[in-house]
């Protein structure tokens, strides 16, 4: 029987360091599970002062948990075993990896395809993702159990306590983000229903977000006159904003409080954890914007401390919040 099921995902426009915090919580849990998403992912974890980078396989292989990826997800079978044959080496045990026989199969079209006319216009990591669910949708698509070996298949089991580790973010869900600025999967913790499991078997929802906001790809909310801002540059280069899966540099803007607000309430995060803490504290430039969309209003604050005590007492009525500071890559 499940115990209980918490969640893990991101509440801005991806790469808030949901992989260093599902690496800090997995060991309590008997299953992590991905929901969504595929290879577009790239998770960060620090084990014992080591780097390591994943896409789609969850980070409880790191402190040996069963670790699942759902039918909501989608694989790009080489890059499955390559990261299966990097763990390996590694010394994890990749017996523990275990893939719904519902989850897609990303093939060498839907790759040339989203890099031919998708990658252009909308900045997408063109790993494939957007063509393999419209196959999905089409019901053409290609399923995991009949590409993958059976010892790789899952056999839909799920008890104990459970963790589900979102990929990609708030924003860029299909249906909530701003569209057509967006992944071709659901984000929110709505869909992590979808590994099988009841909505009232959620016990915490722990949203995840920057102290600053960040963006790979096209979005006007990111336009490229923020390239020319030198404080922003500043953050680029002190938070490292490179992507973990492109190795594109970021555009950054200052954090949008309206969208993570909204983001907090209509997810029902009850935990915020906001990650980077320590870019601004070293910069010594305390900024928020409270535009949902590009507009003119900004707060500066004087120091941390009241910056701090602003976004908690916002926040009061959903969630406790955690300000953390890493200045490695996420
Ligand atoms: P993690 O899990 C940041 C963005 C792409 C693009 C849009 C659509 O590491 O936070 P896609 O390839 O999914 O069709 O691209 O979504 N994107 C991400 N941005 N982090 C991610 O994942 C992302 N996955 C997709 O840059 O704007
Ligand atoms: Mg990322």
């Amino acid at each position: 029987m499940i115990n209980a099921v918490d969640i893990i995902f991101g509440l801005c426009w991806g790469d808030e360091g949901k992989g260093k915090i599902s690496n800090a919580l997995s060991s309590k849990y008997d299953y992590v599970c991905r929901w969504n998403g595929g290879p577009n992912a790239g998770h960060t974890v620090y084990l014992n002062g080591k780097k390591y980078k994943t896409h789609v396989i969850p980070s409880g292989i790191f402190h040996n948990k069963k670790s699942i990826i759902g039918p909501n997800c989608v694989i790009n079978i080489d890059k499955f075993f390559d990261e299966i044959e990097y763990l390996s080496k590694e010394g994890f045990d990749t017996s523990l990896i275990k893939v719904s026989p519902k989850t897609h199969i990303i093939t060498e079209r839907h790759i040339q395809y989203d890099l031919k006319f998708l990658k252009p216009k909308l900045g997408t990591t063109g790993q494939g993702i957007a063509p393999c669910y419209s196959d999905k949708a089409l019901r053409i698509g290609k399923l995991a159990k009949d590409y993958l070996d059976k010892k790789y298949i899952w056999n839909g089991e799920l008890y104990g306590d459970i963790l589900c580790e979102g990929a990609q973010s708030f924003w860029l869900d299909l249906n909530y983000g701003d569209y057509p600025y967006v992944t071709s999967s659901e984000t929110l913790p709505y869909s992590a229903c979808s590994l099988g499991f009841s909505p009232k078997k959620i016990r915490d929802i722990i949203g995840v977000a920057k102290i600053y906001d960040t963006k790979s790809g096209v979005d006007p909310l990111f336009p490229e006159s923020l390239w020319l801002d030198e404080e922003l540059n500043k953050v680029i280069d002190l938070g490292k904003e490179y992507g973990t899966t492109t190795g594109r540099k970021r555009l950054v803007n200052w954090l949008n409080f309206n969208r993570l607000l909204d983001a907090v309430r209509i997810s029902g995060t009850n935990k915020l954890i906001i990650n980077k803490c320590d870019i601004l504290e070293e910069l010594n430039i305390f900024k928020i914007r409270l535009d949902n969309e590009l507009g003119p209003n900004f707060i500066k604050f004087n120091d941390f401390d009241n910056m701090k005590e602003y976004i908690s007492r916002e926040l009061k009525t959903y969630c406790d919040v955690v300000f953390s500071g890493d200045k490695e890559n996420i």
